[in-house]
Formats: structure tokens, C-alpha cells, sequence
């Protein structure tokens, strides 16, 4: 099969790290556009991006983009596309839609038509009268934008969020692309210290504690992808057993999270368990006000309530006011915010370094980035100077 165009699609203001993510793996004729991004691989690409990628949402495989701004376009074109080559005579292919800005508003009307010209397609491709939809899933999904059709099958299934470890929701967990996509936007390594002080159900660290093994964090789920026989099964146990070998179990910096709520914490500790990863991580329970380190130069990655879910805004405002007293322990620490609550900055009294809107959900929220000083480089001389992110009260 010669190569393919797919797609990564991730929540706002993360396509950025999902580019890294995808040029590590070696695909790096990438290109962006809101919540998109476009890619070229060959067929193994569909496995080690599903495997892999931490912060986007899912992978399709795009059959075609064209032009279409009236039904008989739209039908001609999706009816021309190689359907065959991907769905089988059995195949199920549900089709959605939506329609931005373009002529086709009718998303069901657009869907009947895709529908209707695949499967024409199909049955004469396969020579066959009937198509009973009886076997693996293509989920189909015609995109309109400025009146240009882009036509895809979802090669994940469930969302990338679901990574497997997860069974019990806490209140207002972060999903895992988010909180992958907030540690890669931080200066964290594995060689760093990380702290989440509002751990909940552990996400935050369960994601770094993950990126810190070289985990891929689908291994231990299942793809849409992997029901169809026009990907040898070949090629996912070589994803796989890549993922398998390339594993670090090499010791690395503590990471710890801490919480008020006992009961949560439990559940932090089950996932982390049912992640692999709880040699990794510590779990404390402990009131943001008491929390210390005797790490240096770490990183505080923190989804605090911001009010809209969890505790009323008064609450939380006196939450927020508190925290450059605490940070001010951590001399040599960055810290990284995500919160919905107007006015943080005004509320910690210091502007940050970076700010990025993104997503949690549908609520539009903004990450603070406060970047403390570098660890010093193995042949540095000279110490350089510390200069904390929060400095100590009175100073
Ligand atoms: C938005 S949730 C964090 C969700 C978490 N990121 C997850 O994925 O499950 C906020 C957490 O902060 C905790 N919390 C609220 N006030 C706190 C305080 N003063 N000290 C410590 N934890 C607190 C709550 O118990 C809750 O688990």
C-alpha cells in the first residue's frame, strides 16, 4: 500500500505538542489547522500513532479531500474515492458529519449522500448486491469547511483519553490528553521532580510517571483499527513489541501527589496501580497548605478547582491567594496552573512567564506557565544564581 494521509485530532491549543509528538515518531511532514493535525505514513503509522500519542484526541485516515459545494459534487467525488481498498464487503461504516461555513449546512442530508455514493461504491467494487454491515467498524466522517469535503474513517474507536487505566471517575478528572499535553508543555524531564498538590484521581502523575518509562500509552487497549484485515496483524505486534522494547525502567526523579480528600486518593493509587506505574509515584494525603519538598529545581503541574465545578468561587479565590506563600518554599521550582477563574494572576500577584488557552472540556480555561531557574548543566562552573519563580514572603 503506498503511503497514506491521516490525521491527528487533538483539542485546542494542544496541536503543538501533538507536531512534537509526531516528529519523534519519525512523521514529520506535518500540517496544522485548528484541532487537525494532517500527516503522511506508511500503513504501520496507524498502529504506533494510536500507540503512542499522548495528547491528541484520535487518528483517521483520510480517503479523500475535494472541493463540494452541491450535493452532486459531494456524491461523484465520495462515490470515486478506493472505500474498497479499506472496507469490506461485511465492513459496518456509520457516517457522520459536520458542516462549517459551507454551502452542504444539511449535516443529515450530507451523511444520507456520502452514505449512499459509498455504498454504490462498495457493492460494485466488491461485486456484491447487498452489504449487511454485520463485521468491523469504519466509522466514516465527512467534514465540511469553507466548502472543501474532507472524508475520513476513525482508526481509534474509543477516544485516546481512554488509556486503559482508568475505570472510576473521580469529580472533575482531567482527561489524559490534557494532562499529557500540560506536562509537555512544561520543562519536566524524568530527571526532575514533579508534584501535583491537587492530585484527584492521579491523572497528573500517572501521565508523567508514563512519559518518564517511555511508556506508549495505548498498550494496554484495544483499537478500532485492529479489526481490519487490511492491516496485517503483523504490523500491530511490531508496534507493540516496539512499544515492549523500548520500556526505560531506568530509575527516575521522584513524583509525588498530594490531596485533601482521602477517598480520592484511593482511587489515584488504582489507577497508577492499573497503569503500571505505581512503583513511581508517591500519594499523600495533605492540604495544599502543608505541602513542601525537599527537591529542587521540580515542577508543580496543578488542575486546582476553579470554582465551576468544584467549590464556590470564594473558596477558591482564597485557595489561589494563598499559593505564592507555598510556592515561595520551592526556590528552585517551575510551576504550571490550569484554571478557569478569571484574574489568577492577579490573584498570585505575579504575571506569567507563558499563558496558553486550552481546553478542559468544553470549559476554556488558561494554563500559567512560572518558570523558576534551570538546573545547573554537568561542566556549568559557576552556580548561577537562583532566582525563585515566587519569592518568600517579604521579600
Ligand atoms: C479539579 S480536581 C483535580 C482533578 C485531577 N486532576 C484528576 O484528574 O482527577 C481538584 C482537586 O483538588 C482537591 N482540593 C481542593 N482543595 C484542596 C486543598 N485546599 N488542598 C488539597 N487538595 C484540595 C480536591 O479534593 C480535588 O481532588
Amino acid at each position: 500500500m503506498p503511503n497514506i494521509q491521516l490525521i491527528a485530532t487533538a483539542a485546542f491549543g494542544l496541536e503543538a505538542v501533538v507536531v512534537r509528538e509526531l516528529h519523534r515518531l519519525g512523521y514529520t511532514d506535518t500540517r496544522v489547522q485548528a484541532g487537525r493535525i494532517a500527516f503522511s505514513g506508511d500503513p504501520a503509522a496507524i498502529c504506533r500513532t494510536n500507540l503512542w500519542l499522548r495528547a491528541a484526541d484520535r487518528v483517521l485516515l483520510e480517503l479523500g479531500r475535494f472541493h463540494a459545494a452541491d450535493f452532486d459534487a459531494l456524491f461523484d467525488q465520495t462515490r470515486a474515492l478506493p472505500w474498497h481498498e479499506w472496507i469490506p464487503p461485511n465492513g459496518r461504516f456509520p457516517v457522520r458529519g459536520r458542516s462549517i461555513k459551507s454551502q452542504l449546512s444539511s449535516v443529515p442530508a450530507c451523511q444520507k449522500t456520502v452514505k449512499k455514493a459509498m455504498v454504490e461504491h462498495l457493492r460494485k467494487a466488491h461485486r456484491v448486491a447487498q452489504l449487511p454491515e454485520t463485521g468491523p467498524e469504519f466509522s466514516v466522517e465527512v467534514a465540511l469547511l469553507d466548502n472543501e469535503a474532507t472524508l475520513t474513517i476513525d482508526t481509534s474507536g474509543l477516544g485516546l483519553h481512554k488509556r486503559g487505566y482508568r475505570d472510576r471517575s473521580a469529580e472533575a478528572p482531567l482527561k489524559e490528553t490534557l494532562a499529557a499535553g500540560m506536562i509537555q508543555l512544561s520543562v519536566w524531564n524524568r530527571e526532575r521532580p514533579l508534584l501535583d498538590p491537587f492530585c484527584g484521581s492521579g491523572t497528573i502523575p500517572i501521565e508523567a510517571a508514563l512519559i518518564a518509562r517511555n511508556a506508549a500509552p495505548g498498550r494496554n487497549r484495544e483499537f478500532a483499527a485492529e479489526e481490519w484485515l487490511c492491516l496485517p496483524a503483523r504490523l500491530w505486534e511490531a508496534a507493540r513489541r516496539e512499544a515492549d522494547e523500548l520500556l526505560d525502567r531506568t530509575p527516575l526523579a521522584p513524583l509525588l501527589g498530594s490531596d485533601r480528600d482521602a477517598q480520592v486518593l484511593g482511587l489515584a493509587r488504582r489507577h497508577a496501580e492499573q497503569a503500571g506505574v505505581a512503583d513511581a509515584i508517591r500519594f499523600e494525603q495533605r492540604h495544599f497548605s502543608d505541602v513542601r519538598s525537599p527537591h529542587e529545581f521540580g515542577c508543580l503541574i496543578a488542575n486546582p478547582p476553579y470554582g465551576e465545578r468544584l467549590g464556590g468561587v470564594d473558596e477558591v479565590e482564597a485557595l489561589y491567594r494563598a499559593m505564592p506563600d507555598v510556592f515561595s518554599r520551592f526556590p528552585t521550582w517551575s510551576f504550571y496552573v490550569i484554571t478557569a477563574l478569571p484574574g489568577f494572576e492577579r490573584l498570585v500577584r505575579r504575571p506569567a512567564d507563558k499563558r496558553r488557552k486550552l481546553y478542559n472540556g468544553r470549559i476554556e480555561c488558561t494554563y500559567y506557565q512560572f518558570l523558576g531557574p534551570p538546573p545547573a548543566r554537568a561542566g556549568d562552573r559557576e552556580e548561577r544564581p537562583i532566582v525563585p519563580a515566587f519569592a518568600p514572603p517579604g521579600k
